[in-house]
């Protein structure tokens, strides 16, 4: 049957894989209610095309830390993923590269940051996350800046890993033929077998539960790589970023003396503006996928408040739930520099490996580009807030005609 939207490769992953793979992919934490929440956001927003635009042109092209890609859409790091298909991050980098967008790595990939470079040609980001052992965390950043990687997405969400229930009554393991590859070196690369997540238990025993502003500061320290914040849901969390990006920047360009000119330029006109010309980082909005604390907002609901903190002095992506083209209108409406897929990219990689991928990316940058000529865009700077409506606009006085 003709696949006609990215959706449609739910299913079929749930059939081609086993159980606990598929499980692992899909849930979410706990009762699962920000998963659904994720979708249902989206379904609450609605439209306000403006008509009568000549839209034969549409331009989907856009920046990305200084980086121009075909379009606001883009792979969000997700592990494992051999465990979907035997080409697992292999096919992911090669479809990103094709479609002219971004792919993030995770850290948990089941192929090395070295391996995935080598597949060809194609701009790509380091998902982060920071185990107890430094040394450990400064040799892969030092690895993946090495290999050509672009930027570092820290992600702050996860001290210990959510519930998620089905991977405890699964006792989810990495299968034995795999290894977390980037760890293989370190000795960190297998996942033991427990009586409930083997994820859980590898988190809790090497993840840093101490993690702070002052190790994001810290990072900084170790790479030029711009770091992204990838989990971010309040706006005291984004103005936090802010303030640590520009310290860290600072800090960077004094001590390493990269570059005098730019200190003064520092001086004379908005340091954060400038911190964003020099690529210094961004924030993603971002639940991990509804996969760590349950009852939180879906991440379109929380992008305008994350938004309107940033100030524009950095750019703000979102992820999750994103399975539309409307839904990447809705988000650039709302602040968004750009989206990230995560579930979508692991369920398409399962049913037909690289060409899945590239099918999703696909289908959604076809969707997007309807989306924008019905709505009388014709590049993503002419999406508006008053393109769309959400529900606060409704309970919000309305001056009298
Ligand atoms: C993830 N996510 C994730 N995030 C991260 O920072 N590091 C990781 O290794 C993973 N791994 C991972 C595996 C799987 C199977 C899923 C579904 C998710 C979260 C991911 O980057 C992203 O935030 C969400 O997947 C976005 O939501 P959607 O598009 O899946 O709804």
């Amino acid at each position: 049957m003709e696949i006609t939207n990215v959706m449609e490769y739910k299913a079929i992953a749930k059939q081609k894989l086993p159980k606990m793979v598929y499980d692992y992919y899909a849930s979410g934490a706990e009762d699962q209610w920000t998963l659904k929440e994720n979708r249902e956001a989206f379904s609450r927003i609605l439209f306000r095309p403006r008509i009568l635009i000549d839209v034969s042109r549409i331009d989907m092209a856009t920046t990305v830390l200084g980086f121009k890609i075909s379009m606001p859409i883009m792979i969000a790091p997700t592990a494992m993923q051999k465990m979907a298909h035997p080409e697992g991050e292999y096919a992911t980098a090669r479809a990103a590269s094709a479609a002219g967008t971004i792919m993030t790595l995770s850290s948990w990939a089941t192929s090395s940051v070295e391996e995935v470079a080598s597949t060809g040609p194609g701009i790509r980001f380091f998902q982060l996350y920071v185990y107890k052992d430094r040394n450990v965390v400064a040799q892969l950043v030092r690895r993946a800046e090495r290999a050509g990687f672009k930027a570092i997405a820290l992600t702050v969400d996860t001290p210990r890993l959510g519930r998620r229930e089905a991977d405890i009554k699964n006792r989810f393991t990495l299968p034995p033929f795999l290894t977390l590859k980037n760890f293989e070196g370190l000795d960190l690369g297998r996942m033991d077998g427990t009586n409930d997540s083997g994820l859980a238990s590898y988190v809790a025993g090497q993840i840093d539960r101490s993690l702070s502003w002052k190790d994001v500061k810290w990072l900084q320290t170790i790479t030029s790589m711009p770091i992204l914040v990838k989990g971010v849901l309040t706006a005291e969390d984004s103005k936090n970023s802010l303030f640590v990006i520009l310290c860290s920047f600072f800090f960077f360009f004094f001590f390493f003396k990269k570059s005098i000119h730019v200190i003064l330029f520092f001086n004379l006109t908005n340091p954060a503006r400038l911190a964003i010309q020099n690529g210094a980082a961004g924030i993603i909005v971002s639940n991990h996928g509804a996969r760590q604390l349950d009852y939180v907002p879906a991440t379109i609901t929380a992008l305008e408040e994350v938004v309107r903190a940033a100030r524009g002095q950095v750019p703000v992506f979102l992820d999750g739930g994103v399975r539309r083209g409307t839904d990447v209108f809705k988000a650039l409406a709302l602040g968004a520099s750009g989206v990230f897929i995560g579930r979508p990219v692991v369920f398409s990689l399962a049913a037909e490996g690289e060409a899945g991928v590239r099918r999703v990316l696909q289908m959604l940058r076809d969707e997007f580009e309807l989306t924008m000529a019905l709505s009388g865009c014709t590049s993503l700077k002419e999406i508006t807030r008053s393109h769309i409506v959400t529900e606060a606009d409704l309970h919000r006085p309305v001056s009298r005609l």
